[in-house]
C-alpha cells in the first residue's frame, strides 16, 4: 500500500486536524483605547480570543494605578467571555466578593501580596470564582509545590508587573518548563498563563514549554488588525 492510497489519505487528515491546536488568548484591555471601551470590549467578543485579562493594580503592590470597579463593571456589561483578573494589590481578600459580584471567573492573586496563600484561595473557590497565582519574576516555581492542587492557573508574570509595553524577560521560558514539570509531579490541573510582552516572537516556543494561556495586551491592541492579531497568536503553533 503506498503513501497515498485512498484509504490513507482520509486518515492524515484527520491526524493533522488533531495536531492543529489553537492556544488560548487573553487580550488585555489595558492596551485598549478607554475612550472607545465598548468598541474594544466588543472587538475581543467576536475575535478568536478565549477571555478578556482585566489588570488591577493600586499603585501600592505595583508603582501604577490602573483601574476600578466604575471600568471594570463597564466591561461585564459589555463582555460575553469570562473575565480574567489579575489583581496587582496588597491584601486582594478584601475585594473578593466585590469581584465574585461583578462577575468574574478567574480572580488572581500574587503570591508576593498574600500572607495567607492558601486560605485566599479557598476564600476565591468558597465565592464561586477560579482561583489564580500569579509569580512575579524573581519569585521561583517551587515556592507553590505545597498548594499547587488548589490553584486553577499559575500566571507568570514574564515583565515585572505595574505596566503594558515592556520587554519579555526570556528566562520566563525555563520558568515555564519548571512550572509544567511541577504540575505534572503533583498530578495537578493547572493551567498557565504568560503575561508581559507576548508577541509573535516568542508565543510558540511559550506554548512548546508547556503555557496554555498567553496575555497579549500591546501586540494586539498596538496592531494595525487587533482582531487578525489574536488569531495569529491563537494559531501560531500551527504556523
Ligand atoms: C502588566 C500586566 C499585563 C500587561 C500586558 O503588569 O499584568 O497584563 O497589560 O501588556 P503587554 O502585553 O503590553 O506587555
Ligand atoms: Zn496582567
Amino acid at each position: 500500500m503506498t503513501l497515498s492510497h485512498p484509504i490513507l489519505l482520509p486518515l492524515y487528515g484527520i491526524l493533522r486536524v488533531y495536531q492543529m491546536s489553537t492556544v488560548k488568548i487573553a487580550p488585555s484591555l489595558l492596551a485598549a483605547d478607554f475612550g472607545n471601551l465598548q468598541r474594544d470590549v466588543e472587538m475581543v467578543n467576536k475575535s478568536e480570543a478565549y477571555w478578556h485579562h482585566l489588570d488591577i493594580m493600586d499603585g501600592v503592590f505595583v508603582p501604577n494605578i490602573s483601574y476600578g470597579m466604575p471600568l471594570i463593571k463597564t466591561i461585564a456589561k459589555y463582555a460575553t467571555k469570562p473575565l480574567d483578573t489579575h489583581l496587582m494589590i496588597i491584601d486582594p481578600d478584601r475585594y473578593i466578593q466585590t469581584f465574585a459580584d461583578l462577575g468574574v471567573h478567574m480572580l488572581t492573586v500574587h503570591y508576593e501580596a498574600c500572607n495567607h496563600l492558601h486560605r485566599t484561595l479557598q476564600a476565591i473557590k468558597a465565592a464561586g470564582m477560579k482561583a489564580g497565582v500569579a509569580l512575579n519574576p524573581h519569585t521561583n516555581v517551587d515556592l507553590l509545590a505545597n498548594v499547587i492542587n488548589d490553584i486553577d492557573m499559575v500566571c507568570v508574570m514574564s515583565v515585572n508587573p505595574g505596566f503594558g509595553g515592556q520587554s519579555f524577560i526570556p528566562n520566563t521560558i525555563q520558568k515555564v518548563r519548571d512550572l509544567k514539570q511541577l504540575i505534572r509531579t503533583k498530578n495537578a490541573a493547572t493551567l498557565i498563563e504568560v503575561d508581559g510582552g507576548v508577541s509573535s516572537e516568542n508565543a510558540k516556543i511559550l506554548v512548546e514549554a508547556g503555557a496554555d494561556i498567553l496575555v497579549a495586551g500591546s501586540f494586539v491592541f498596538k496592531s494595525a488588525n487587533p482582531t487578525d492579531t489574536i488569531a495569529s497568536l491563537a494559531h501560531i503553533t500551527e504556523a
